[in-house]
């Protein structure tokens, strides 16, 4: 199993280029379903994720280009993927797929919209909490389809071969379900109206596809979400967003070791309040025409105290991150996860570099140490994986992060972004 070894201490200085965002990209391919025409996706992140997920739709019967060949071009980075779902066929989402990652549940919304079934196991992906999918199920029979649950196995049908818009409300913020909607009512009859939904940048990325496809959604991005049915989907072209998470991460990272970085191609608008939140420790954020510049240099990491929250509201992407910066915080800080239980895994192994973190609940209290020291960590989820990472390159001497297949799900090339700033990091095979 891969491992990634650093050795902490170096500031990053120079320029990150930012990938397409896993986040967008997941339910981009998976609207693939909804047309018998091609849907051209630009920036598609390289990521085990997004692998996973060509596999996952091949077995419906999409086909995928790269960049018009099949071959793999670019190796490990992002491209242009022509996906083509002419002939779906088969609309069952097996678990030995669906297990391993939780956004492949979401193919249920487009196969029930165009075929009237699926059959989808219920999902697997990082283990942070139970993560539900009532609120799919709630939502898809809202529109008139039969849901049963069965060995593991959720099986929707339409009533009478189509879906029926309808009003629904969400009772909690949900990212997925709220994709899963939009993309089943989009070839609905009728019109649905969403409520509490999802305001997302990746939700907005997902609406303006949809709507390049000949769908009718307004509202994408503000909590009421309008969708007037159409009778079929076309092709498009269509750009997948930069990664928000991706850029909060490394601007992050460069408030933790100092430094003057470019993350280019990023967009300070994707990140809403975060960027201040991570500016508020001391880090000095600016727009520029190219991307966004971070910078530290000298001044000691400030403690601010975070909770996160639906967007845009600071991410839970990012609460790991987050808690490795303010480790080394001079002072004490409170950060609080609302969205998912047990997303504190990464706590136990910052601890393992000499973080002080007490647990209460959903709060964590991390008292900031002058020093971190380099340790064996071990990667347990992908954002508690990059939380080490960014940990490590502030931390004395060396740290070697297990399990890094966590990593690859999500980060485009790291090491070598990294180590492009100047950061001693490198993969050890094994
Ligand atoms: C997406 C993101 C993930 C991010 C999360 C929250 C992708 C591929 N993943 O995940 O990186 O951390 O949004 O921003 O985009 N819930 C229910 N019932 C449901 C569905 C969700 O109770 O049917 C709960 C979840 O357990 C969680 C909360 O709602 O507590 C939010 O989850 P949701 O927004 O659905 O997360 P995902 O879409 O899975």
């Amino acid at each position: 199993m891969d491992r990634i070894r650093i050795v902490g201490g170096n500031e990053l200085n120079g320029t990150i280029p930012i990938s397409g965002a896993k986040n967008a990209a997941l339910p981009l391919m998976i609207a693939s379903l909804l047309t018998d025409d091609t849907l051209t996706l630009e920036n598609v992140p390289h990521l085990a994720d997004v692998e996973q997920l060509i596999r996952i739709l091949g077995n419906h019967g999409v086909d995928y280009s790269v960049n018009g060949r099949r071959e793999k071009q670019n190796e490990g980075y992002s491209r242009t993927i022509n996906f083509s779902a002419r002939n779906i066929v088969d609309t069952t989402a097996p678990y030995e797929l669906v297990s391993k990652m939780r956004a492949s549940f979401w193919v249920v919304g487009p196969l029930l919209a165009r075929m009237g079934e699926a059959k989808v196991s219920l999902p697997g992906g990082c283990a942070i909490g139970t993560r539900p999918v009532d609120l799919f199920l709630d939502g898809l029979q809202a529109l008139g389809a039969d849901i049963d649950v069965e060995s593991g196995y959720v099986l929707a049908k339409t009533r009478n071969g189509r879906l029926v818009g309808n009003r629904f409300m969400f009772p909690k913020v949900s990212v997925g379900a709220t994709h899963v909607m939009l993309m089943a009512a989009s070839l609905a009859k009728g019109e649905t109206v969403l409520e509490n939904a999802a305001r997302e940048p990746e939700i907005v990325n997902l609406a303006e596809c949809l709507n390049a496809m000949g769908a009718k959604i307004s509202g994408a991005g503000t909590s009421t979400i309008t969708i007037d049915g159409v009778d079929s989907l076309s092709g498009a072209r269509h750009r997948v967003i930069p990664d928000r998470i991706e850029t909060g991460t490394y601007a992050m990272a460069v408030a933790m070791t100092g430094g003057n970085v470019l993350l280019e191609g990023a967009r300070a608008d994707l990140l809403s309040g975060a960027l201040e939140t991570i500016g508020q420790s001391g880090a000095a954020i600016t727009e520029e025409a190219t991307g966004i510049r971070v910078y530290r240099n000298g001044n000691g990491i400030q403690p601010v105290d975070v909770s996160t929250a639906p967007f845009p509201g600071f991410p839970t992407d990012l609460q790991a991150q987050f808690m490795g910066l303010m480790t080394m915080a001079n002072g004490k800080s409170k950060i609080t996860e609302t969205i998912f239980e047990n997303r504190f895994m990464h706590v136990q192994e910052l601890a393992r570099l000499g973080a002080h973190i007490t647990l209460s609940g959903q709060t964590a209290m991390v008292e900031g140490v002058a020093r971190l020291k380099g340790a064996p960590v071990m990667a347990t989820d992908l954002r508690a994986s990059v939380s080490l990472v960014i940990a490590g390159l502030a931390a004395e001497g060396e740290t070697t992060v297990n399990r890094v297949y966590h990593l690859d799900r999500g980060f485009e090339r790291l090491e070598e972004k990294l180590s492009n700033c100047g950061a001693v990091i490198e993969r050890l095979s094994s």
